[in-house]
C-alpha cells in the first residue's frame, strides 16, 4: 500500500503524515508530494519518499501519484485567485484519474454549499471535479482552522493589548485545530469503511469572540474583553498592520462569515472520526507558550 500526501510541507499535510507515522504506518509507505524537494528534507530523512508534483503541471502530479493506492488531497493555498485553484485542483484530479489512483480523500470546506465566501465555491466545484473521475473519494469538509482565530501572534496582541478586536459580531465559531483534522485524515487513510463518505469536520460546539477574549483572560491572566468593530474598520486594521489588500479583505471576509452566522452549524462527524476534540482554552494556552 501507498499513500500519497499532496500540499506536505505545510502545516496540514505536515500533521497528516506526523498522524500516520504515530498510527504506526511505515514510513516507506508515505509518500510526500511537493514543489520544494528541498523543502521536504526532513521527511525524506524519516523514510518517507519525497517527490516532485506541482498544481500547474498535472503531468508532474500524474508522475508523483504512480502506483498509488490512496491520495489524500490538500487544496492549493493559492485563495487569492480562486479560479486559478480550480484549475490546479482539476490538475490534481485528472492526473490522479490517468495514474488510477484507488481512493482520493480531499479537505474540501464544511457546509460549503450554504457559505457564501468564494473559496467555499472552489471546494463545492472540486468535489464535483474529483466525483467525475469515477475514483471512490471521502470528502474531509474543514471548517475554519482554529488556528485561524487562535495563533500565538493574536493571542499574544489580546494579551498586550487587553482587547481581542474583530468584525465577527456576536457570531458563533464551529472551527476545529488544524491538528485534530489532521488527525481525521489519518483515521480515514488507515481504516476502511470511508469509501464515498461526506464529512463535515465542524466542531460539536461552538464558541463565541467574547467567550474566546475570557479563555485569553483566563490562561493567560490578564484582563482581555471583545471589541466588535465593523468590516471596514478590520480591513481598514489590517492594511495598517502591512497586510496585502487580498489578504486583509480575505481575514475580514472571513469574520463576516461568522459574524453573518455561516459558522454556527455543529457535526458529529469530526467527534466521530477522533474521539475527541481539542478544546479552545488548551488551544489558547499551547499559543501563548509558543
Ligand atoms: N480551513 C481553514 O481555516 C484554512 C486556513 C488556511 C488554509 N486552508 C486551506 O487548507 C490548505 C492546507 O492548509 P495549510 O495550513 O497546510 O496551508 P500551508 O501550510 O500554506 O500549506 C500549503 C501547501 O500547499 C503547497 N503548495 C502551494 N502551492 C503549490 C503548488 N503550486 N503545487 C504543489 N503544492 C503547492 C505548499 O508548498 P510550499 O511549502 O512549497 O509552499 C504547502 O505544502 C491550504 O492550502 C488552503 O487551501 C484552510
Amino acid at each position: 500500500m501507498s499513500i500519497v500526501i499532496t500540499g506536505a510541507t505545510g502545516q496540514l499535510g505536515g500533521l497528516v503524515i506526523k498522524h500516520l507515522l504515530d498510527r504506526a504506518v511505515p514510513a516507506g509507505q508515505i509518500i510526500a508530494v511537493v514543489r520544494n524537494v528541498e523543502k521536504a528534507s526532513s521527511l525524506a530523512e524519516l523514510g518517507v519518499e519525497v517527490r516532485y508534483g506541482d498544481y500547474n503541471d498535472r503531468e508532474s502530479l500524474e508522475k508523483a501519484f504512480a502506483g498509488a493506492s490512496k491520495l489524500l488531497f490538500v487544496p492549493s493555498p493559492d485563495a487569492h485567485d480562486e479560479t486559478l485553484r480550480i484549475l490546479q485542483h482539476a490538475n490534481v484530479a485528472k492526473a490522479a484519474k490517468d495514474a488510477q489512483v484507488g481512493q482520493i480523500a480531499y479537505y474540501g470546506y464544511a457546509f460549503g454549499e450554504t457559505s457564501k465566501l468564494s473559496l467555499a465555491t472552489t471546494h463545492i466545484l472540486t468535489e464535483g471535479i474529483i466525483r467525475t473521475t469515477g475514483i471512490p473519494f471521502t470528502f474531509l469538509r474543514n471548517p475554519l482552522y482554529t488556528d485561524v482565530f487562535v495563533s500565538p501572534q493574536s493571542v499574544g496582541a489580546a494579551v498586550q493589548y487587553g482587547a481581542l478586536v474583530a468584525n465577527a459580531g456576536a457570531g458563533r465559531v464551529h472551527s476545529a485545530y488544524r491538528y485534530d483534522l489532521a488527525l481525521a485524515g489519518a483515521v480515514v487513510l488507515t481504516e476502511e469503511g470511508h469509501e464515498n463518505q461526506v464529512y463535515n469536520l465542524a466542531a460539536n460546539t461552538t464558541w463565541s469572540f467574547e467567550e474566546l477574549a475570557a479563555a485569553i483572560a483566563k490562561v493567560s491572566g490578564k484582563a482581555v474583553v471583545y471589541n466588535p468593530i465593523s468590516f471596514d474598520e478590520q480591513k481598514a486594521l489590517l492594511l495598517q498592520a502591512g497586510l496585502p489588500e487580498g489578504v486583509a479583505i480575505m481575514v475580514a471576509a472571513i469574520n463576516q462569515s461568522v459574524a453573518d452566522g455561516e459558522t454556527s452549524q455543529t457535526s458529529n462527524d469530526l467527534k466521530a472520526l477522533i474521539g475527541s476534540l481539542t478544546s479552545l482554552e488548551e488551544i489558547v494556552r499551547q499559543s501563548l507558550q509558543a
